[in-house]
């Protein structure tokens, strides 16, 4: 007797290539690893998968009523902890005020920073509160989430303890304190670097509130030779590697990423095949966020067809942010990578599931449905698995699992 199946799947997406380690590149982008009947979960893990599940008995049964079974999504770069929204701004870019205009005028992070400062603790942990509730709804079961609206030591920490919120939702936290120069540091950019590496992410890892440090590499943000500074006083202090790079310009962030161990260069709009290359050989996994791609109405597209050919493997994230995504949806980024970046629905699929785990460094647990993995499952609509990208704005879940227990639907 297990505890719980789910009966009558027309495709279970498992998005696993038995014997080979993840993350998928090139044509392994593109495999599914369909097969149909039932998923068993016992003690919150997967038990079997496939026409033999079917024979099990079991304590509870969800009926996939001929529907797509398959692993809860891996939302691998969100900024999740912040405080108040920022419509203000999407009004203004809509009257063509650009996102870098906005910034100049105060707006952009340091509003969102403004507005965290000003939040209590409760305030802040029941806004991450919500936000994990509604991804759990969209069927995103983990989440890496940064900090980097507190851009001091005290509200760095806050927003990370923040995150540490207890919910069915599992979050990986990483300090990106190096966010941008807040305000007060504005005429000595030196010291906040300073802060930055000497006291902010050593405390960080003190008080064991994140895993990664991540930092935003960008002109007029944090120069190449600062954001390694940062990157490498987050190894030595503990902290993994993870960049914001090339998304506006060609900063070398890819490249940064490859020489420090980063074990992900994210956006990525800049990139060209000689970063990708580079990427692959350093394994560096590209995490590619086409919502903000399309917030911020960008001409330029990252090469991810370059990068699948190459070997280098994809990853999709939200980036659910304030500023340039304010999304929370998996389903809207695998139509927008489609439509935008050229990414077949297969590729999208592998890259917001398998490769995404590998992005936040769970793909041992989660990402993808092998007996043994964390019983993280969602049922879907549709009966063909092309469906989750074709229909866009709305929401094919049926029911979310979490750790063997249905959580949702
Ligand atoms: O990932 N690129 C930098 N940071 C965020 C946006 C932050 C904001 O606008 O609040 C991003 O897109
Ligand atoms: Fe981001």
């Amino acid at each position: 007797m297990v505890d719980l199946l789910i009966t009558n799947a027309a495709q279970i997406l498992t998005c696993a290539r038995p014997g080979v380690a993840p993350p998928y590149g090139g044509n392994a982008q593109a495999h599914l690893g369909i097969t149909e009947g039932g998923v068993a979960m016992d003690e919150g893990r997967i038990v079997e998968i496939g026409p033999d599940a079917l024979k099990l008995q079991a304590e509870k049964t969800i009926d996939a009523k001929g529907g797509i079974v398959m692993p809860g999504f891996v939302d691998c770069h969100t900024h999740a902890v912040f405080v108040g929204s920022r419509a203000d701004e999407f009004e203004e870019r809509a009257k063509g005020v650009s996102y870098a205009e906005i910034a100049r005028r105060g707006g952009g992070i340091a509003a969102s920073m403004k507005m965290l400062r000003e939040a209590s603790d409760e305030q802040l942990e029941a806004a991450v509160k919500r936000n994990l509730d509604k991804f759990l709804a969209l069927g995103t079961t983990t989440i890496e989430a940064k900090s980097g609206y507190g851009l001091s030591l005290d509200d760095e920490l806050r927003s990370l303890h923040a995150l540490g919120v207890q919910h069915d939702v599992e979050v990986v936290r990483t300090c990106l304190a190096a966010h941008t120069v807040p305000p007060e540091h504005a005429d000595n950019r030196v010291e906040y670097v300073r802060i930055v590496c000497e006291e902010i992410l050593p405390a960080v890892v003190r008080e064991g509130a994140a895993e990664y440090c991540d930092v935003f590499l960008e002109k007029g943000v944090f120069s190449f030779a600062e954001a390694q500074q940062v990157l490498v006083a987050g190894k030595e202090a503990g902290l993994r590697g993870r960049v914001h790079a090339d998304q506006f310009s060609h900063c070398g962030g890819a490249r940064l990423a490859c020489r420090v161990g980063a074990i992900t260069a994210d956006h990525l709009e800049f990139c060209t095949r000689e970063d990708a290359l580079a990427m692959k050989k350093d394994g560096v996994i590209a995490v590619l966020l086409p919502a903000a791609n399309y917030v911020l109405d960008q001409e330029q597209r990252p090469p991810a067809r370059a990068m699948i050919t190459l070997g280098c493997p994809v990853a999709l994230a939200t980036d659910y942010n304030p500023g340039s995504s304010p999304t929370q949806s998996m389903w809207l980024v695998l139509n927008m990578a489609c439509v935008r970046f050229g990414m077949s629905i297969a590729e999208t699929i592998v890259a917001a599931t398998i490769n995404a785990a590998c992005a936040a460094g769970v793909q041992k647990k989660v990402g993808s449905l092998q007996v043994g993995k964390q019983a993280d499952v969602i049922v879907c609509e549709p009966s063909d698995y092309r469906d989750l990208a074709y229909y866009f704005g709305t929401s094919p879940v049926r029911a979310v699992v979490k750790r063997g227990r249905q959580v949702n639907g």
